[in-house]
């Protein structure tokens, strides 16, 4: 799979007519959708027309070597205007994912540098079925899926298997309902879930970078996904026409009670080789040299905050502690997490592996992942305003070092 992506800025017109100014992969937002199959080798590259500030193209949950993540200051320098870059690796995944910058991600992810990545199985299967994207983006004052920020309609064959790839690029946590036929939670941030059963009238809550597979089959009636409190949405019907009313049912999807139990690759976790705590508070103190209420990660405040160091082949154990009012969907890159317990209860039905997890205002969590994948790797809450104002940190890989820098002098911002 070989593609090249243009970063310029562009006028686009959504499907209301309204036009937005934004920054965009080959002209269109979201960027050109990207889909390989397991086992393809992709070579991506990535020109940066105009963006003044450079640009990087980060594969959000894909587990690539490290020097493919797509950071700028940790993994490359930014891609400045009139420069290119090359990246490659081989496709080791199956499932949801997107790309979007990783140079002040904060602007360039909100204007529009950002598009869906597919991961298939190596063969395609042979039933009929209908594979939806749906890239969920604020542009300044217009919600939209895709570039479509009105209600669209979509003819479907009654008997297709759907499935809808939910994606949320913003910083905060978004809400869908899908309404006129059960479905399953398929995969969640590119993992499949074990023995997903049907549900109906549940509102899926994904945090900023987060990704839900559902699935359901196509009935002979009318089906809409809605996100709710936006004009945007999907009317799959039969022949392009009707509809069906769509109500946040206020009961919220739980997937810590989803699914049937299995083992993982992760095995009995009977011992841990580390263990880290990451405890997210708000204290007044000074970033960028200006006073304020900050975050603070374990009581200390960016460039304080923990680099968490790890041996290739350690189990980690992960507690994080939300002290604060606030959503955080902390995104660990290059690993999956396996999440354990969420407020002292522990998780009771299909594994749930995250790449970004949502963590509500007060929430506890513990989670294990594999050091299975050398390098520097950033560790950042994925609301990219929080990230940008310090709630970022480092895992890093015992003796692994980078010839790169972030920060003023080399013009590298990651966030
Ligand atoms: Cu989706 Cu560090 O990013
Ligand atoms: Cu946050």
């Amino acid at each position: 799979m070989k593609l090249t992506l243009v970063a310029q800025q562009a006028s686009v017109r959504l499907a209301s007519g309204k036009v937005v100014e934004a920054w965009t992969f080959n002209g269109r937002v979201p960027g050109p959708p990207i889909r390989a199959r397991r086992g393809d080798l992709v070579e991506v590259t990535l020109v940066n027309r105009d963006i003044d500030d450079g640009v990087t193209a980060h594969w959000h949950g894909v587990d690539v070597p490290n020097a493919e993540d797509g950071v700028a200051g940790v993994t490359q320098d930014a891609v400045r205007p009139g420069a290119r870059y090359r990246y490659r690796f081989r496709v080791d995944q199956e499932g949801s994912f997107w790309y979007h910058s990783h140079q002040v991600g904060s602007e360039q992810v909100r204007r529009g540098l950002c598009g869906p990545l597919t991961l298939l199985p190596r063969t395609p299967s042979s039933t009929r079925e209908l594979d939806v994207p749906v890239v969920t983006h604020l542009f300044t004052g217009s919600f939209a899926i895709g570039a479509d920020d009105t209600l669209q309609h979509r003819a479907v064959a009654p008997a297709t298997t759907v499935r809808l790839r939910l994606v949320n690029t913003d910083d905060t946590p978004r809400r869908y309902v899908l309404a006129g036929t059960p479905f399953r939670v398929a995969a969640i941030d590119g993992t499949e879930l074990n023995a997903p059963p049907p549900i109906e009238n549940q509102t899926l809550e994904l945090g900023g970078g987060a990704r839900y597979d559902v699935t359901f089959t196509m009935p002979p009636t009318p089906v809409r996904l809605q996100v709710v409190d936006a004009p945007a949405g999907i009317v799959f019907s039969a022949n392009g026409s009707g509809d069906v009313a769509a109500t946040d049912s206020r009961v919220l999807f739980d997937p810590s009670s989803y699914g049937s139990p299995k083992a993982t690759r992760l095995g009995s976790m009977a011992r841990f080789d580390r263990r880290f705590r990451l405890v997210i508070t708000r204290k007044p103190g000074f970033f960028d040299g200006r006073p304020g209420l900050q975050w603070a990660v374990n009581g200390e405040i960016y460039p304080r905050t923990p680099m968490f160091m790890v041996s290739t082949g350690d189990l980690v154990k992960m507690e994080i502690d939300n002290r604060t009012n606030s959503f955080h969907p902390m995104h660990l890159h290059g690993h999956h997490m396996l999440v354990l317990s969420r407020n002292g209860r522990p998780v009771r039905g299909s594994p749930w592996w995250v790449d970004t997890l949502n963590v509500r205002p007060k929430e506890q969590y513990e989670v294990a992942f594999l050091a299975d994948n050398p390098g520097l790797w950033m560790d950042h809450c994925h609301n990219l305003q929080h990230a940008a104002k310090g709630l970022t940190m480092h895992v890093v890989y015992k003796g692994i070092t980078t010839p790169f820098e972030a920060g003023e002098a080399s013009g590298n911002h990651p966030e």
